[in-house]
């Protein structure tokens, strides 16, 4: 993929250059004009459609801003726990203000299927339907946006803990 990408951004940049412009505008002008405007749509064409496909390889390639690495199986103290630990703990233990004012604590397995004072948060196998997700995903109101305060979570993380709840929510 990475091979054509690049192929495509500079076949798209030469197409583009104004050395290719300038030659090309020459040799028109010896050309008679019928012929120069099939040949002029089909440069334009052909330009299009490499920048289109350039960005689109690009797009592909960055639409994450990383590669994760696929998982066998997702493991709730393997890949969500630390997850947990690392970016929700500091508020989301007892004690801490998430805790306090959600009463959601993130610090057991136990607490995680709990969920809050309103409800559960994780629906074992429709990550789609879990609140958690929603929240993780920023798709409601900015306060609801967890971590708090913080950076989102990668779509690496994200990923992982969608993973985890798709197939189950198994404490493994
Ligand atoms: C800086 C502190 C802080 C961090 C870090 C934090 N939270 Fe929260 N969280 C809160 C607070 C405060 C609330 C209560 C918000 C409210 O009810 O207005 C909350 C509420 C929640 C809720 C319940 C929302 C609701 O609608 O009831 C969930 C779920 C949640 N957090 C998940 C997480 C997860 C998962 C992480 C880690 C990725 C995380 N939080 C990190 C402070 C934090």
């Amino acid at each position: 993929m990475t091979w054509v990408n690049v192929g495509c951004i500079s076949a798209g940049r030469l197409a583009l250059s104004p050395i290719f412009w300038t030659s090309y505008r020459e040799e028109a002008g010896n050309l008679r004009k019928g012929f120069h405007m099939r040949r002029r749509l089909l440069v334009l064409g052909g330009a299009i459609f490499l920048a289109i496909g350039g960005t689109i390889g690009y797009g592909i390639l960055n639409s994450s801003g990383q590669v994760c690495a696929a998982q066998a199986k997702a493991s709730f103290s393997e890949d969500v726990m630390p997850i947990f630990v690392g970016r929700c703990f500091s508020c989301h233990q007892p004690g801490g203000q998430g805790n306090e004012k959600s009463g959601l604590d993130l610090s057991t397995y136990e607490g995680v299927m709990r969920g809050t004072k309103m409800g559960k948060m994780v629906i074992p196998g429709d990550p789609e339907g879990s609140n958690l997700m929603w929240l993780l995903d920023w798709r409601g109101a900015p306060e609801t946006h967890m971590p708090l305060g913080k950076k989102k979570l990668s779509i690496c993380d994200r990923d992982a803990i969608r993973a985890w709840i798709r197939e189950g929510a198994k404490n493994n």
